[in-house]
């Protein structure tokens, strides 16, 4: 607690003027998003909806839209139906169990809520936390094994900046590689650190590379625009606008495209040139996006997708792109 009453970073703007709103949105932009990241997002986010009733009453597609680039388009889904779920309760839940009912929210953003906006007692673990306190205890077992360490070390009144505290020693002194062992408050206490190998904790599972996939993305020009469609709210990029692309796993090429593309646009075409490969890693794919120019007549009639639009690829406006788009458009702008 020393520690981080001096060192903690003020200037983050959910600790400024904390509650359950912001406290909300901040961990479910903050879960697989780094601090630096998410900022910019959460100031804009918050902005825009500064509170449940505001975000309750937002269309889903413009909740999306301000998340875009931010991946991982779930979590806004998720919290846009947690803000609904609030109104609908008319109060914020005072439980960790109430939390956890909540769309999206786990036992690590329970036990954060829980502690930061509610000020209750109780632990939570997350990457940060599980590996600062498998270094003190120089304790081997699997991350859902570091809870009952986490509860041991809660200290009545101040649970959560103290599990803050954790979160802010874990990003910046108890790093994964290299960890600055010599200024970390928690020195003479860590049983990692007398043992002279904090790095070999904590035991992570072994990790599997995320499978490479191929697929194929059509660049329909017309004019200086091209065609973007509106994925289904369900699956991958669910909502958001994109090149329409299919997987091609099995290697069928331009002709698999082709086929692809007449029955979800209900028009006829023709597969041209290959314009080049976007890579883009998600957590469960490395995608390898080829495009291809593509001439078609008529207007599209859609089949999964939900909306078309031509848009000039340059200027993509308010529409919510992912960045796997973001890096096809400059790719089209590249090579026009
Ligand atoms: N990561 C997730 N929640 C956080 C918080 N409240 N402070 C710092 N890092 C975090």
């Amino acid at each position: 607690m020393r520690w981080y009453d001096e060192h903690r970073r003020r200037h983050l703007p959910w600790r400024e003027e904390p509650g359950p709103y912001r406290t909300l949105v901040s961990e479910f932009m903050l879960q697989q998003t780094r601090v630096e990241t998410a900022l910019p997002f959460f100031q804009r986010f918050v902005d825009r909806f500064p509170d449940f009733a505001s975000l309750a009453a937002a269309p889903l597609d413009e909740v999306l839209s301000l998340w875009a680039g931010l991946g991982y388009y779930s979590r806004a889904r998720n919290l846009h139906a947690s803000a609904r779920a609030v109104v609908a309760a008319g109060s914020f839940p005072d439980t960790v169990e109430g939390l956890r009912a909540l769309p999206g929210v786990g036992p690590y953003m329970a036990g954060a809520i829980a502690s930061i906006a509610l000020g209750q007692d109780v632990p939570t673990v997350d990457g940060n936390i599980a590996r600062v306190l498998s270094r003190l205890h120089a304790f081997a077992g699997s991350r859902a094994k570091v809870w009952p360490l986490a509860s041991l070390h809660v200290p009545p009144g101040r649970a959560g900046d103290h599990n803050q505290a954790l979160m802010d020693l874990g990003s910046s002194i108890c790093v994964p590689r290299k960890p600055a062992c010599m200024i970390c408050p928690l020195r003479t206490h860590c049983v990692a650190h007398a043992e002279g190998r904090p790095e070999a904790f904590p035991v992570l599972p072994p990790k599997r590379r995320a499978p490479r996939r191929r697929a194929l993305a059509a660049v329909w020009r017309r004019g200086d625009t091209i065609l973007l469609v509106r994925r289904p709210a369900e699956g991958l990029f669910g909502g958001l606008y994109d090149l329409p692309w299919t997987f091609d796993d099995h290697d069928a090429g331009p002709s698999a495209l082709q086929r692809w593309l007449t029955e979800e646009l209900g028009v006829p075409f023709e597969v041209g040139a290959q314009l080049g490969t976007v890579r883009h890693t998600l957590t469960h794919m490395r995608l390898e996006l080829q495009l291809h120019v593509v001439e078609g007549e008529g207007e599209p009639r859609l089949r999964s997708f939900t909306a078309a639009r031509w848009t000039d690829p340059a200027a993509p406006g308010e529409l919510g792109l992912p960045t796997l788009a973001r890096k096809a458009l400059r790719m089209v702008i590249a090579k026009s």
